[in-house]
């Protein structure tokens, strides 16, 4: 595996600093409150996992599947629902996790189908964003790493559904998918 990482952009050690970080903030900010935590399958379940223990407060977690991808690395502007939560949001606190930001495509859809059924509160909490890759506004209220226009795989991020067990963030050899 190791053969189709570039470089290294975000070791472990950094990545669990930052989301210690992440959860303390967001331990704050909810004090007293009980969250809802969707995140988006399947990117961002490693780092839901590792954030979620780092948050100090009651809290469910719920879980949405969305179409964006395909195995390629340009986002096709589609997104449909595979797979929708199982719990009611309406009058909840509501945190999305989510693997990365890049085109803002996804999220913007989320945010608007989330909205629509009335949560108490929404914030968006990633792991990476990339800006410069930016089709339409996000506001992402906790963000993990912003990173350079490159494609990233690693610690949930998948290339043609592979490579999200590595432990870090890495940047994709370009010999992958540039024949
Ligand atoms: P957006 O809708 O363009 O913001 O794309 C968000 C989704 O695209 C993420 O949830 C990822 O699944 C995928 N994605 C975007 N950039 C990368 C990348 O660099 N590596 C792997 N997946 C990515
Ligand atoms: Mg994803």
């Amino acid at each position: 595996m190791m053969d189709k990482v570039d470089r290294i952009l975000i070791d472990e050690q950094k990545l669990m600093n930052r989301i210690e970080e992440l959860g303390k903030q967001i331990t704050e900010d909810y004090q007293g409150k009980e969250l809802v935590i969707i995140s988006i399958l399947k990117g961002a379940v490693i780092f839901a996992s590792d954030l979620v223990k780092a948050i100090k407060l009651p809290l469910v977690m719920d879980f949405m599947a969305v179409s964006s991808y395909g195995s390629s690395t340009k986002s096709s502007g589609v997104v449909r629902i595979l797979k929708d939560l199982d719990e009611e949001i309406e009058g909840r606190d509501v945190l999305i996790v989510e693997d990365i930001v890049d085109t803002g495509l996804t999220l913007n859809y989320l945010v608007e189908n989330l909205l629509s059924r009335k949560p108490a509160s929404l914030k968006i909490c990633c792991c990476l964003d990339k800006p410069s890759r930016r089709l339409v506004p996000v506001k992402v209220d906790y963000i993990g790493f912003s990173i350079p226009d490159e494609f990233v795989i690693g610690y949930g991020l998948d290339y043609a559904e592979k490579y999200r067990n590595l432990p870090f963030i890495g940047v994709l050899s370009k010999d992958v998918y540039k024949k």
